[in-house]
């Protein structure tokens, strides 16, 4: 060990550092200390988080950046199949909280899939260093541009589709599943049926590009290379093929040497210093959730990167216990699940086969202009034998918002969205189901109520929205250097899956926040 090593060593030991789990260079364990102060701190390290990391990083800025997830890269885990999954699938619970076939039980474990349930809506995340990126479908879906401007009339749409949405198709490494291949392929037979059926509805079918490596993907089906797409993989991991975040984004910023990641670390509470500084109570945890260490880190840039809710409710729940007084009434508004709805036909005609890739390839659309407007997601299956079980994401529009809270007395996040938010979903969803069987035959399944389960959310968003809660680069309104980069800035919905919508948005932010509060 060389002497600034062994000296470092040293240091750390003597401020119980040691076993920290660390990603990256930009900080000596030393400088981890409880009470140090950082030029920058993101909090999360999804979509929001991981751009903005690597565009203050590649121009020079050392960034902390508190994950409350493991570095699952490091630990060495496998992710859990969902056939069989195991503790590492879920957050923190003793059972499995996928949408169905919740058998499997389990010690508590700082697992990839996490749920946070309220009455009418369950919200699914990823935890981890990667974020959703780690447990999500890879559907990488560039919004219509008339949607897009719908959503954001106050956004240059121009920019964004020459600019920032190839920026985040190309960096996030999406591509489209060579047809050669999804023609023939025996996995994506439930695909192609979807599609044929959509067709005969009077839907039009929609390729959905990916991040899933389709090279891979092949050597998958050829038997070549360990199988995980083609296994039954997805929602609690993908043990290869998918590039997650790690393999893009975050691996690229940690690559400049000006990234430090604290995976297993929460960021508990927000405090206004107010002296244009936040200190933020930090909790460090171990894989059974306990906490093993509390320490204060101070900052005067914080990037809020904890996902819609997470972000939120950071904000929220300062607020209510008086750390953050300023916060504008703007935060906690417009929030949606972006219509996600779960939706199922049983006894369809057609062989679906009983190989289903976990990786969905396309979808159904009906985008109008009112409220009945969806885009069905054509999902798989893989249970390995084929049941003539179709199921579909639907993605509606949400016209009425949810409203976000924070009961302190409670200690909770609350979620006023009650039946009536759900109402219009269920009504689509539906009618889709019998649109899909009368053309095609097939019933409603009964694996969720009447075929339909409005309950699912994968997408949620809005919280703390661009140009409502933020001024328009993300800035929180009334709070000089804290900004927002994630899910939150999106009011409600956006018409398809979010992600690359959320990484342009932090695209955006970050390059003019860069030039205009670090150049
Ligand atoms: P994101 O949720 O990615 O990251 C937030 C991070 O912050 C997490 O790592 C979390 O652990 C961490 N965090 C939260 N609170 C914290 C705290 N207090 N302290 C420290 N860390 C904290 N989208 C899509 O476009 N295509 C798709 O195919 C799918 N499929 C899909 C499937 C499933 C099962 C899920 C759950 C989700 C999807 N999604 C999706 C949605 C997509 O994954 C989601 O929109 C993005 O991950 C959101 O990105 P954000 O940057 O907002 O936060």
């Amino acid at each position: 060990m060389n002497r600034r090593r062994f000296l470092q060593t040293a240091a750390a030991a003597s401020l119980g550092l040691l076993n920290l789990p660390v990603i990256g260079r930009a900080f000596a364990p030393s400088e981890l200390a409880d009470n140090s102060r950082f030029d920058i701190i993101l909090v999360g390290t999804g979509y929001g988080s991981a751009v903005t990391a690597l565009r203050l990083a590649e121009k020079g800025k050392r960034c902390l950046m508190l994950e409350m997830g493991m570095d699952w890269q490091a630990s060495g885990m496998k992710f859990s199949r969902m056939a069989w999954a195991e503790k590492q699938s879920t957050w923190l619970k003793t059972h499995t909280i996928a949408p169905f076939g919740n058998y499997r039980v389990f010690p508590k474990f700082t697992g990839a899939l996490d749920r946070i349930d309220f009455d009418q809506v369950h919200v699914y995340a990823g935890r981890g260093v990667g974020g959703g990126s780690l447990v999500n479908g890879g559907m990488s879906v560039t919004p219509r541009r008339d949607y897009f401007e719908e959503i954001f009339p106050q956004l240059d749409a121009q920019a964004f589709y020459d600019k920032y949405f190839p920026l985040a198709n190309r960096e996030l490494g999406v591509s489209v599943m060579p047809e050669s291949y999804y023609r023939q392929s025996a996995y994506y037979q439930f695909s192609r049926v979807g599609e044929q059926e959509g067709c005969a509805a009077g839907y039009t079918v929609q390729k959905v590009p990916n991040v899933y490596d389709y090279d891979y993907m092949q050597k998958e089906e050829a038997g070549l290379v360990p199988k995980s797409g083609l296994q039954d993989e997805v929602i609690y991991g993908n043990n290869h093929g998918k590039k997650d975040l790690t393999k893009t984004y975050l691996k690229k910023a940690l690559a400049t040497g000006n990234v430090t990641i604290l995976g297993l670390h929460r960021v508990d509470r927000i405090a206004d210093q107010g002296d244009g500084s936040y200190a933020l109570s930090v909790s460090q945890i171990n894989t059974e959730g306990e906490t093993v260490a509390q320490k204060t880190y101070h900052t005067g840039h914080l990037f809020l990167g904890a996902g819609s809710l997470g972000t939120t409710e950071l904000l929220l729940k300062s607020h209510a216990e008086g750390t953050l007084p300023k916060l504008d009434g703007e935060v906690g508004r417009y929030w949606g699940n972006n219509g996600n709805t779960m939706a199922a036909r049983a006894g369809l005609k057609h062989a679906l086969g009983s190989k289903q890739a976990s990786i969905p390839a396309a979808g159904l659309a009906k985008w109008t202009k009112g409220d009945d407007a969806v885009f069905a997601e054509i999902a798989p299956f893989p249970t390995g034998v084929d049941l003539r079980v179709a199921l579909y994401l639907v993605i509606n529009r949400v016209p009425k918002y949810g409203q976000l809270g924070y009961n302190a007395a409670a200690k909770r996040l609350e979620l006023a969205w009650g039946k009536e938010h759900n109402a219009h979903m269920v009504r689509n969803a539906g009618q889709f189901l019998d649109k899909m069987n009368a053309a095609n035959g097939g019933w409603r399944s009964t694996i969720f109520p009447k075929g339909v389960e409005p309950k699912i959310c994968y997408h949620p968003l809005g919280g703390c929205v661009l140009g409502k809660a933020t001024d328009a680069y993300g800035r929180l309104n009334r709070h000089k250097g804290i900004y927002i980069t994630d899910g939150a800035l999106i009011p409600a919905s956006i018409g398809v899956n979010p992600y690359v919508t959320i990484t342009a948005l932090a695209e955006y932010c970050i390059e003019h926040v860069y030039q205009q509060d670090f150049a």
